[in-house]
């Protein structure tokens, strides 16, 4: 029997499923793909927007959603990653992961007759990439030839969306201080997707002319012990603020994946103020976890 698809990465989609995605994720009267069957929702670390917009999108679809503190199931303590997923398995059509490590997300997947969404792990986000570039499409009309500058650490949400950027024909720059920037192993990651990365230290010139400038909270969940070290590194030269955005495109928005430290990463002004589209950004978090679950089990 073929493996299902998984969604750990965006670049797990090509080029055309990517569109073909968020062309469903715009899809007003979404298939019932889901009809009375099951997903799993596994959470080892918090979630607000993630954990809703997949229960909903669960809902539209015609399915039920099943949410879990990941510590409730006891994974790798009660039984292994692959007992669990295989379980998991016996009773839902997909099974989605919010997970401390990337690795349990690879082992879960390996194993499981159902698809696996990365829900986020500490390498990747990719149903926020898929809602990002939703926003930009809705905003912009078509993603290709967007100049996206993304002002923060090389984290989760940032590799993500450079690798979904690529796919999707927008130029990706990002800018953050030496030591918290992407390797050599991610560059060549988002450089195959077609379109390189720009890597640049001065967050002015990251935003000059870009269509679109996002930024993430400088401490990831799981990174606490780092806090201070890394927000010594970031501050203030990585803040947006109004005089940073000023230098983006007139018509530039601002992105944000939330939760958000208001006068951190972003300045209140920034944050809430007319070039903002985070409310937007986040509803569509459903609209495009619809979408890629549609696709998932269309193709399953
Ligand atoms: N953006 C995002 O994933 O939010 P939550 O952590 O609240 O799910
Ligand atoms: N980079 C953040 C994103 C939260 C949605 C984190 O991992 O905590």
């Amino acid at each position: 029997m073929r493996p299902p698809p998984h969604l750990l990465e965006v670049d797990d989609l090509s080029p055309a499923e990517l569109a073909e995605v968020l062309d469903l994720s715009d899809d007003p009267s979404p298939p019932q793909a889901l009809n009375g069957k099951g997903m799993a929702l596994l959470f080892e670390k918090p979630s607000a927007r993630t954990r809703h917009s997949m229960e909903m999108a669960v809902v539209q679809l015609g399915g039920h959603p099943v949410s879990v503190a990941a510590a409730e199931v006891g994974i790798d303590e009660r039984e292994s990653a692959e007992d669990v997923a295989r379980t998991l398995a016996c009773f839902h059509a997909a099974i989605g992961a919010r997970v401390k490590s990337h690795s349990l997300l690879e082992r879960m997947a390996t194993v499981s007759s159902v698809p696996v969404v990365n829900m986020l792990s500490d390498q990747a986000h990719p149903l926020q990439a898929l809602a990002d570039l939703l926003t930009v499409k809705q905003e912009f009309g078509e993603i290709s030839g967007c100049r996206i500058a993304f002002v923060g650490d090389a984290n989760n949400v940032s590799r993500s969306l450079a690798i979904g950027a690529g796919l999707a024909g927008a130029q990706f720059v990002i800018s953050g201080p030496p030591g918290y920037q992407f390797d050599r192993d991610d560059l060549d990651r988002i450089a195959a997707t077609g379109i390189a990365a720009e890597v640049v230290d001065d967050p002015i010139e990251a935003v000059a002319g870009a269509h679109v400038v996002y930024t993430d909270v400088w401490v990831s969940m799981g990174e606490e012990a780092q806090a201070s070290e890394k927000v010594d590194a970031f501050a203030s030269r990585y803040s947006v603020n109004e005089a940073l955005i000023g230098q983006a495109d007139a018509d530039a928005i601002f992105l944000h994946c939330l939760p958000a430290n208001p006068g951190q990463e972003a300045s209140e002004e920034v944050l809430y103020g007319p070039q903002s589209r985070i409310w937007q950004q986040a509803e569509n978090r459903m609209h495009a976890a619809r979408g890629l679950l549609a696709w998932l089990l269309g193709v399953t």
